[in-house]
């Protein structure tokens, strides 16, 4: 599968992005693996002809809307991030209509519609700088609640204003686990995503993007890691860190949309084709100045 998925390819032009929480069998095969931030640049910059992204919706969206001229397939085009909804309908309006100096900064993690309403995107590894060169008082952070009060303990100096979104995989890991851990690898440290929950995020000796707790677990000294996020991640840790020890909270965090990107999905989509992200113009043209504001800001 991996010679037949190399030779298409090759024969096409196509380039394979994948999340980091992505199975490990696709990460492998993969031109690009990172996090979001990291992936979206790549899509922009890409001289492929097709961008095959084994990521979820909101990733496939936003590398066509910063590659319009490019084909972008997904292995499933139902591989969706639920948290990517999560904003009442009519609520940006309201908090436009309540405070004059309003920003609204969208976690990429959203749809193309709730981009198009946005003043700004961010990710977690650029969130809390974005965030600080923004000339705005006041913030409404949508979706996630949890990246959100992230940001705002960070940027005292700015008013956050909160929404009720979350990612399910991140919410539903609790300190008790966290606990439990600790107590079976006392030496080890907690390496934490910012989705997840306050009294999570307390017990972290880092908290960072995907990217960024790779490079922490890379960079550190210590041999031990407690890894709080999506055990996607565990494929990159144990390749670049083959003497270390990594620990996830039990059960493993697993984000099963994450996990539609399959090998087979891959080379099923690379021979037909019939995988294609499309974006409304006039939404991809709207959405396109929030995500590119991010990636000035952030430079
Ligand atoms: P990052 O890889 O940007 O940290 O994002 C995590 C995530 O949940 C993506 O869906
Ligand atoms: Fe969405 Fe959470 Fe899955 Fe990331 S891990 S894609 S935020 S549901």
């Amino acid at each position: 599968m991996k010679n037949q998925i190399e030779q298409l390819k090759r024969a096409k032009n196509a380039v394979i992005l994948a999340h980091y929480y992505a199975p490990a069998e696709v990460q492998e095969i993969a031109d690009y693996v990172g996090d979001s931030f990291y992936l979206a640049k790549i899509a922009k910059q890409s001289n492929a002809d097709i961008i095959l992204f084994c990521g979820v919706q909101f990733m496939g969206e936003s590398a066509k809307i910063l590659s319009p001229n490019k084909k972008v397939l997904m292995p499933d085009l139902t591989a969706d991030c639920p948290m990517a909804h999560m904003v009442a309908y009519g609520v940006i309006e309201e908090m436009r209509a309540k405070y004059d100096d309003l920003a609204v900064v969208c976690y990429i993690n959203s749809t193309a519609e709730l981009k198009c309403k946005s003043d700004v995107c961010v990710t977690s590894s650029n969130a809390v700088k974005i965030v600080k060169a923004l000339p705005n008082k006041n913030i409404f952070f949508i979706p996630d609640h949890n990246l959100g009060s992230f940001v705002a303990k960070q940027v005292t100096e700015k008013n956050i204003i909160l929404n009720d979104g979350c990612c399910p995989i991140h919410a539903a890991i609790t300190a008790s686990q966290i606990k439990l851990e600790k107590d079976k690898h006392p030496k080890a440290l907690v390496l934490s995503h910012p989705e997840c929950e306050a009294e999570v995020l307390a017990l972290s000796d880092y908290i960072g993007s995907t990217a960024d707790i790779i490079a922490y677990a890379n960079n550190s000294k210590a041999t031990e890691f407690i890894v709080v996020t999506e055990d996607g991640v565990d494929y990159k840790l144990i390749t670049d860190n083959p003497n270390k020890h990594f620990y996830y909270p039990n059960p493993h965090p697993c984000c099963a949309d994450m996990k539609l990107n399959t090998p087979g999905a891959v080379l099923s989509v690379l021979e037909k084709e019939d995988k294609e992200v499309i974006v409304d113009e006039d939404v991809r043209k709207r959405a396109l100045l929030p995500l590119e504001r991010m990636l000035e800001l952030a430079k």
